[in-house]
């Protein structure tokens, strides 16, 4: 791989990125984007990539607990929500309390529809685990951050590990830029999929890497720029990268949805977090690097002739069509897919 630094056009650019997130302590590297609503166990760009990956190894196989993962997901996202927005134990037990009585509220919280008709699903005697009923007996004793909570949100993670073969189907590559401290990749092991792909992930900020390596010695991560991938032309069959491009300005952008082109052959799933039905980009410096918002048509119109087909998910309205949720919590939130 050439250095990073060395990409002699983003060179500048490129000092500014490291040094924005080689400014923060390893520590914090290693759990700001995998707690709260952004856990990738119940976080939606997470899942979708993870559901994409599913079937494009298995094609058809698995889409019933797919969805079933997204609405684990979103019903624990407003768990979390609501213990953020009313702290206590108390509050587990009141919302207990009005799902068995049928209502939808309680201490003035609605309940919204989603989370109902889970909770009514989850009571049939078909549902392996009532995540629900486990969920909020654990959350009136314990904390979110509890070991107890923590099983809970691996509810999925074990089903797909169960569920999925040990061994690959054939050899499938996955590539992931801008990996963080393994954010992803975390999820990617505990539900078996690690065991079934190539994965490489990359990061420009060694932080990011060393922590990546220390959790998973055995997979295959390093200190990579989006600007100039160390990859041959169309040798990866599935890339993911989530939430980088807003970061980068507006030709450093061009040149990573080249890269992602250049060498992606199956399906690139890229999220973005903060995206508006908006006419331009809005480009904004923060801090030396960015912090745009994109235009979804203007992204739509660069990467639709990169590919055979493109997919467009505004992930709130995606989620209010699809699930009946009408709460998600960014609706800056998109992914794009696209098919090589
Ligand atoms: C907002 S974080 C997202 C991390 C991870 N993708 C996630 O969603 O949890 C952006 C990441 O991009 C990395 N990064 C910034 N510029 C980069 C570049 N030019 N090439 C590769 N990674 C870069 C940062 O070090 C940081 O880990």
């Amino acid at each position: 791989m050439s250095d990073p630094i060395s990409t002699h056009c983003f060179k500048e650019e490129t000092n500014a990125l490291r040094e924005a997130w080689m400014r923060h302590d390893a520590q914090f590297l290693d759990g700001y984007l995998v707690s709260g609503v952004e856990d990738p166990r119940i976080h939606f760009p997470s899942l979708l990539t993870r559901g994409l990956m599913v079937e494009s190894l298995f094609p058809g196989q698995h889409r019933a607990k797919i969805w079933q993962e997204y609405r684990f997901g979103i019903c624990m996202s407003y768990l979390q929500r609501v213990l953020v927005q009313r702290p206590g134990l108390q509050t587990a037990a009141h919302l207990l309390r009005a799902l068995e009585r049928g209502q939808s509220q309680f201490k003035a919280i609605e309940i919204p529809s989603y989370f109902i008709a889970t909770w009514e699903d989850l009571q049939r005697e078909s549902v392996p685990e009532n995540y629900l009923l486990k969920a909020l007996n654990v959350l009136r004793e314990d904390p979110w951050k509890s070991q107890a909570m923590q099983e809970v949100l691996e509810t999925f993670a074990r089903q797909w590990h169960r569920e999925l073969p040990t061994e690959p189907p054939y050899a499938f590559s996955v590539m992931e830029p801008a990996c963080g401290s393994a954010n992803d990749y975390r999820a990617l092991v505990s539900s078996g999929l690690a065991r079934l792909v190539q994965y490489q992930g990359f990061d420009l900020c060694p932080k990011n890497i060393d922590n990546a390596i220390a959790m998973f010695p055995e997979a295959s991560f390093s200190i990579g720029n989006v600007f100039d991938v160390d990859a041959a032309d169309k040798s990866v069959d599935f890339l993911y990268l989530h939430d980088l491009f807003e970061h980068l300005s507006p030709e450093g952008m061009e040149q990573g949805i080249c890269e992602v082109a250049r060498i992606t052959r199956g399906m690139a799933c890229l999220g973005f977090f903060n995206t508006a039905m908006a006419q331009e980009h809005q480009i904004q410096k923060r801090d030396g690097y960015h912090w745009n918002r994109l235009s979804l048509s203007r992204l739509q119109e660069r990467l639709e002739p990169l590919c055979q087909e493109l997919q467009m998910i505004p992930v709130a309205s995606f989620l209010r069509h699809g699930l009946d949720c009408a709460d998600y919590h960014n609706p800056g939130s998109a992914i794009l897919v696209m098919q090589f």
